[in-house]
């Protein structure tokens, strides 16, 4: 099938491709047989991504997700998981529970192209065709029992729509969580200078937003309505990634890093958040 996304929609297929490579290794460390079919049914030029060296360390970050979001259903089954930006991710067949609603959240042009590889199966997996930047598709999502993923998007978006997105979160689901992916500031800048180009020749559009290891905590700032920040670690893999949980305290690996975040919410019986 072919593909035919460009600017921000196409970076999806670096992030699919990359889980992909990982996942054909007897080795891996995580299991997405979804992704491999859909890299074999998609007629792209993957080989612009280069040689898949990213692809473990791609894994072992959509792996903290995958952890984060099997606790939230162990603790609230039957919630609901909402995906800004989801692309083609595969998250849903690696950690459904057979209760878990799921809600995508996608720019059309994208939602086109995975409603053509993953249609929707109501009423457990559904999508809104909407920027995550227009909150309006915070009306089609009930309050309860919510986790939002903003997995690889924030990078792509204006500091104050990333501020004014978290702060409105936390504000229209109180209890709930989101978990998101930050590139440090060092990242950003060589992302505008267009040095970030893969070994095939690939460079990506260029990062707006970025954010320092050290400033996760900085985050509750954003609205009285969120309870707590956490800081999420990866999860150990092989070779040099054996060491991925304990990054953040390696300072040459520091600069150059992403970080994932937990920001939890308060629940209306708690009072932080508006009635
Ligand atoms: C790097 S891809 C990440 C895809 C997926 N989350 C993953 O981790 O594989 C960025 C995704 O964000 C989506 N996107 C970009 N701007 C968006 C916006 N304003 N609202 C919703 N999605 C957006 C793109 O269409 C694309 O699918």
């Amino acid at each position: 099938m072919k593909i035919e996304l460009t600017g921000v929609p196409e970076t999806l297929l670096w992030n699919l491709y990359h889980r992909a490579a990982e996942a054909r290794r007897p080795d891996a460390v995580l299991a997405d047989p979804k992704a491999v079919e859909l890299v074999d049914s998609i007629d792209y030029p993957f080989e612009r991504f280069g040689g898949g060296q990213l692809a473990q360390w791609h894994a072992l970050r959509v792996a903290c997700f995958d952890e984060e979001i099997r606790a939230f259903l162990a603790r609230n089954p039957g919630g609901t998981v909402v995906a800004l930006g989801e692309g083609l991710e595969t998250q849903f067949w690696r950690v459904d529970d057979g209760l878990v609603r799921w809600v995508t959240v996608e720019l059309p042009e994208t939602l086109e192209a995975r409603h053509r590889l993953l249609p929707d199966d109501p009423p457990r997996r559904r999508s809104v065709a909407a920027s995550a930047v227009d909150h309006r598709w915070m009306d089609e999502v009930g309050a309860d029992d919510v986790l939002i993923t903003a997995q690889g998007l924030l990078m792509y978006l204006r500091p104050p729509e990333v501020k004014e997105l978290i702060a409105a979160c936390a504000e229209r689901f109180p209890g709930g969580t989101l978990i998101f992916d930050a590139v440090s500031r060092g990242l950003v800048k060589r992302s505008q200078e267009g040095k970030l180009k893969s070994a095939g020749g690939y460079r990506a559009p260029a990062w707006q937003w970025g954010m320092d290891p050290g400033e996760y905590t900085k985050i509750a700032s954003l609205s009285p309505a969120i309870a707590d920040v956490r800081y999420l670690p990866l999860p150990r893999g092989r070779g040099v990634f054996t060491l991925a949980p304990w990054a953040h305290r390696i300072p040459i690996v520091r600069g150059l890093r992403m970080s994932i975040v937990s920001v939890r919410f308060h629940g209306l019986r708690d009072g932080g958040a508006p009635g």
